[in-house]
């Protein structure tokens, strides 16, 4: 099938392999991330989806996280790409990074970007306060070529480091700021439009970016409720409309490289044991 501006109810899963093979241009997603729900602590007691349980065995979780990535890589377009949201995790005091099932998919892994939350989910000392998550770029390689097309100055600018907070004003418990898609979006679909899916879509924050900026989309979510909601914020669309217009705004190039050398101003480069600021960069 070829769904178009739909938000489809059931398991990501079995909704990806109705989906034509190369359909979709860039995709984008926040799954569950098994927190295993019989620990303590607030992000357990508070992040909990009326629909499933977010507590299986992480064998079975990662190898379900690996069938879902490789579905989404069969229904993307060469040259398309997949924006996949996580973070580092901990089982009695393991480590467990996304990269370990990521590097087992089909995927190329085209970046990994930070995303500082600037809020802490879960605040004990046993480590220090953990206020990042990941944002894995994902390339569906043409032929044999890994690299892909070069982003616009624009866009590149904004860096590998994304820094805004959660999202506070919505009923679902954990859901994306709207920054987030509008700028993977129109950073990588740029004015072109195309067909944006989320297979966890929640609350339709993907969604909601993707018709904001021009595009069709495709949600998929296990929850009645959820994708109730979803289709409730996307009637309202306009009312959304300032966030994208402000994460739109911060795309600029006030500077070239080439201003930058002539002005003997900061090109990025360490020189003479200065590091550049963040600031003189952007
Ligand atoms: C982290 S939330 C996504 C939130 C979304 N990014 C937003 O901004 O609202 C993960 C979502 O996955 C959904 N979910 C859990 N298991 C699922 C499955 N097997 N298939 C489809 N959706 C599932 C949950 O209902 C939840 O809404």
């Amino acid at each position: 099938m070829k769904p178009i501006d739909k938000i489809i109810q059931g398991d990501a899963l079995k909704i990806l392999k109705k989906i034509d093979d190369n359909f979709v241009d860039l995709g984008i997603t926040s799954p569950p991330y098994n927190k295993g729900e019989k620990y303590k602590g607030w992000l357990v007691k508070n992040v909990k989806y009326n629909a499933t349980s977010d507590n299986v065995s992480e064998e079975v979780y990662q190898e379900q996280q690996i069938q879902v990535l490789n579905e989404v890589f069969r229904v993307t377009k060469p040259g398309g790409s997949f924006f996949y949201n996580h973070k580092t995790r901990w089982a009695r005091g393991k480590m467990l990074h996304p990269i370990e099932w990521i590097k087992k998919t089909k995927w190329t892994v085209r970046q990994e970007i930070i995303w500082d939350r600037m809020i802490a989910a879960n605040i004990r000392g046993w480590r220090f306060w953990q206020i990042d998550e990941r944002i894995y770029w994902l390339y569906k390689s043409i032929d044999d070529n890994k690299i892909g097309e070069e982003l616009k100055s624009k866009h590149a600018l904004l860096t590998s480091i994304w820094r805004f907070p959660p999202e506070r004003k919505n009923g679902h418990p954990a859901p994306f700021p709207l920054l987030l898609p509008t700028r993977i979006i129109y950073s990588i679909l740029d004015d072109k439009k195309g067909v944006v899916l989320d297979p966890y879509v929640g609350s339709g924050t993907t969604c909601l970016a993707a018709k904001l900026l021009g595009s069709n989309y495709i949600g998929i979510d296990i929850s009645k409720e959820y994708v109730k909601d979803a289709e409730g914020r996307l009637k309202n669309y306009l009312d959304y409309k300032k966030i994208v217009t402000e994460e739109i705004s911060k795309h600029i190039v006030e500077k070239t490289f080439a201003d930058r050398k002539n002005d003997n101003g900061n090109t990025g480069k360490y020189r003479k044991g200065k590091l550049p600021s963040q600031s003189k960069l952007l």
